[in-house]
């Protein structure tokens, strides 16, 4: 993939969380083929051990660095760890994907436990990530980006699993103010957006299945449609699925998206 977007100019620094898996990985490999220093963040572990190498292979022979922290997102302190340890290394950071994410089931008068998990990881995880990286990267006078990962659940709330619903409700929220904070910032380029994947086939949907059902996206092709929707300037990064449902779905969504911000600012200002 080719990208004309100045934040993804090769030696720029991205940042990935959940990044040992799905889509957050698939977005690290893109940005190593592009030639970008990446960042993976995920919970301690093999797995994101295994994910850093194979990132790592992706950009060999460039100049490009690639090295795993380990973060528990829900944790503020260990999200400041991570600012720390990329300043030092990097200097600073163009690409910011707060991408964590996790589904674990939840009912409404469920254990209390499972409301706290899932929005500290998915709500709170995003929030601290921002709120952690965001000043250094408005500092700079140069083209940045924090891309957010939402869900069609946090618009349209369908029935069961109010818990994530609720936590991909504000994570929508707070992108959306967060661009509101950035637009009105004199001299800021950072751009805020919003990605709000289809059924992409990863951990958290397999469900035992060992094969993509029909119509569910690869992580791949999630990232492609992300950063072409980058590309063009888009705000909300909607893909598109097969949902039964679909009118409805599309919908709700205009309504929940469309008044409420322009999808496409410009930018620079
Ligand atoms: P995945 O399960 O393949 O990847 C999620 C990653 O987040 C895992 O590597 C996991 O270890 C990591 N993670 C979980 N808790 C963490 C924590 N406390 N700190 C740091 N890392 C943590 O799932 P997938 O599908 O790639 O999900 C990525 C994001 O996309 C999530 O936010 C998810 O809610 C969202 N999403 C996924 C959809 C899908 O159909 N797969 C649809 C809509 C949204």
């Amino acid at each position: 993939m080719t990208m004309q977007h100045p934040a993804f100019a090769k030696g720029h620094v991205a940042v990935v969380t959940g990044a040992a898996s799905g889509i957050g990985l698939a977005a690290a490999r893109e940005f190593a083929r592009l030639g970008l220093c990446v960042v993976l963040a995920d919970l301690e572990g093999d797995r994101l051990e295994a994910a850093c190498q194979e990132v790592r292979a992706l950009a060999a022979g460039g100049e490009a660095d690639v090295v795993a922290i380990a973060t528990d997102v829900s944790r503020p302190d260990q999200v400041e760890s991570l600012e720390r340890a990329v300043i030092q290394r990097f200097g600073r950071v163009h690409i910011l994907m707060n991408n964590a994410g996790i589904q674990p089931g939840s009912s409404l008068f469920g254990p209390q436990a499972n409301w706290d998990s899932v929005l500290a990881v998915n709500l709170m995880g995003v929030i601290y990530g921002t709120r952690t990286f965001g000043p250094n990267m408005m500092s700079h006078k140069d083209p940045a980006l924090i891309i957010n990962t939402g869900s069609k659940q946090g618009i349209t709330t369908p029935p069961g699993d109010p818990a994530y619903n609720v936590s991909k409700a504000g994570v929508k929220a707070f992108t959306e103010a967060l661009q509101h904070e950035l637009r009105n910032t004199q001299g800021c380029r950072v751009t805020a957006h919003l990605l709000i994947p289809g059924f992409v086939y990863t951990a958290l949907t397999a469900n035992g299945r060992t094969e993509k059902p029909a119509g569910a996206w690869t992580p791949e092709q999630t990232v492609e449609f992300m950063m072409r929707s980058i590309e063009r300037g888009d705000f909300y990064i909607l893909c598109p699925d097969n949902d039964v449902d679909r009118a409805t779905d599309e919908r709700r969504i205009a309504w929940a998206a469309g008044d409420i911000i322009e999808n496409r600012p410009p930018l620079s200002r």
